[in-house]
């Protein structure tokens, strides 16, 4: 099928599905906007990736979005990726706005009651010495307990959708366990993936009357962001947007061959078309 480029579309992109609620919480904010995303399946895991490895993904990734999408901003949704990758591909895309996700390390630990608050992230992220410059900037009068959860990364990629709350709580309590009895009261979801089981690590810390502890996220610093970027876009965008429907945007995958049944329900769970190669 050809289909025709889409100047002013926005793409979000990350290594599964993890992006996926930063694309819903941006549309709230941009109606009538094309959303697209892509889920890189082909490039999955990449919190196990060198930075190295990480890099060159992102560079092919980008290259190929945009000669099919041509996007107006491209929006790593993926806190890995945004670490390893976000300064080269800036250099290598100098034409092209790029939104990276960073960890909500500001807003954690300018709240935080009890000095203490976590993030749960990748092996990649947690290891990165950027996670360490975000903490020495922004947290350095508070105590941070830096906590890699991969096997969460591969739960809600693979198991998340028609799993039970049951099944989901028993994948967060071994990492929530140690940080409560650490008497931490914010923790940072670091992982974009994590985003899916936000309300499952809530009513875990209810349940274990840990009433003190915030879950915290970076959705409305990327959605404020990429809100602000296109608020200067001149009439033709708008007109454009206000011809497309309320929730247009397709779901792409980076893997060739058939796609894994899952991804058609992650598609349309957020109002998205496909799955379709990209
Ligand atoms: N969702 C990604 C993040 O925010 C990475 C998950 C992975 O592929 O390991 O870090």
């Amino acid at each position: 099928m050809i289909s025709a480029p889409m100047e002013g579309s926005i793409v979000f992109l990350d290594s599964g599905v993890g992006g996926l609620p930063y694309l819903e919480r941006s549309r709230r904010l941009l109606p009538g906007r094309e959303l697209h995303y892509i889920a890189d399946d082909a490039g999955f895991p990449y919190g196990t990736k060198k930075p190295s490895q990480i890099e060159d993904i992102l560079l092919d990734r980008t290259r190929r979005l945009r000669a099919r999408l041509h996007p107006r901003v491209l929006v790593i949704a993926c806190n890995t990726a945004s670490q390893a990758g976000l300064s080269a591909l800036r250099k290598a895309n100098p034409d092209l706005e790029i939104v990276g996700t960073v960890p909500a390390i500001k807003p954690a630990a300018a709240s935080t009651k009890s000095g203490r608050i976590a993030v749960l992230a990748t092996e990649r992220t947690v290891a990165d010495p950027y996670l360490d410059d975000l903490i020495a900037r922004y947290a350095s009068d508070v105590e941070v307990i830096k906590l890699p959860a991969q096997p969460l990364v591969s739960f809600v990629e693979r198991s998340f959708l028609g799993s039970t709350a049951s099944e989901r709580r028993t994948a967060v309590m071994p990492y929530l366990l140690p940080l409560l009895e650490a008497g931490v009261d914010r923790i940072v979801l670091a992982c974009t993936h994590f985003l899916h089981l936000e309300p499952d690590f809530s009513s875990a810390c209810e349940t274990a009357g840990a009433w003190e502890v915030e879950i915290v996220d970076s959705l409305e610093g990327v959605a404020n962001r990429l809100h602000s970027l296109c608020s200067a876009d001149s009439a033709p965008l708008v007109a454009r947007a206000t011809c497309s429907s309320p929730h247009s945007g397709r779901f792409f995958l980076t893997s060739e061959g058939p796609a894994d049944p899952a991804y058609t329900a992650w598609a349309e769970r957020f109002g998205l078309s496909g799955p379709e190669a990209l």
